[in-house]
């Protein structure tokens, strides 16, 4: 079984960024616990904070891969490009956010991508990537 976790910009900065909203954590060393926790899994990360390069990763992998997890960070409330790219391709979409966008700032609690995503996670930490994956699993 094949699974992506695409982040979206800023999201290369966790455990520095914000850390009382996003935590202490690096993603590089979550996703190596990640990778020791589903290891039948072959689990690939990939973070851009460009629109379009999301965009090509989504196309590239949306019709081989068995799920995809995204947290598109600031994009998920503003791109309708990269919403198109999830229902473009096969492959369903688990949308995360670290954070609880909803207790948040207005401008968060719209999401682009979640009509088009088979579920959405939000505000349990990083555990919602676990989730997401674990998701995937039948
Ligand atoms: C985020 C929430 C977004 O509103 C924000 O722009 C991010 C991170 C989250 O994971 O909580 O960059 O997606």
């Amino acid at each position: 079984m094949k699974i992506i976790i695409i982040n979206g910009p800023n999201l290369n900065l966790l455990g520095k960024r914000e850390p009382d909203i996003y935590g202490r954590q690096n993603f590089e060393g979550y996703f190596l616990q990640l990778q020791e926790h589903f290891p039948d899994i072959e689990l690939q990360y990939f973070q851009s904070n460009h629109e379009g390069a999301i965009i090509d990763k989504l196309q590239e992998v949306g019709f081989s891969h068995d799920g995809i997890v995204l947290n598109g960070g600031a994009f998920t409330h503003t791109s309708l490009a990269i919403a198109d790219a999830i229902a473009a391709i096969e492959t369903p979409v688990v949308e995360v956010h670290i954070s609880n966008v909803y207790a948040r700032e207005a401008f968060r609690h719209h999401s682009w991508f979640s009509a088009n995503c088979r579920g959405l996670i939000v505000g349990l930490g990083l555990k919602g990537y676990e989730l997401a994956i674990r998701s995937f699993v039948k």
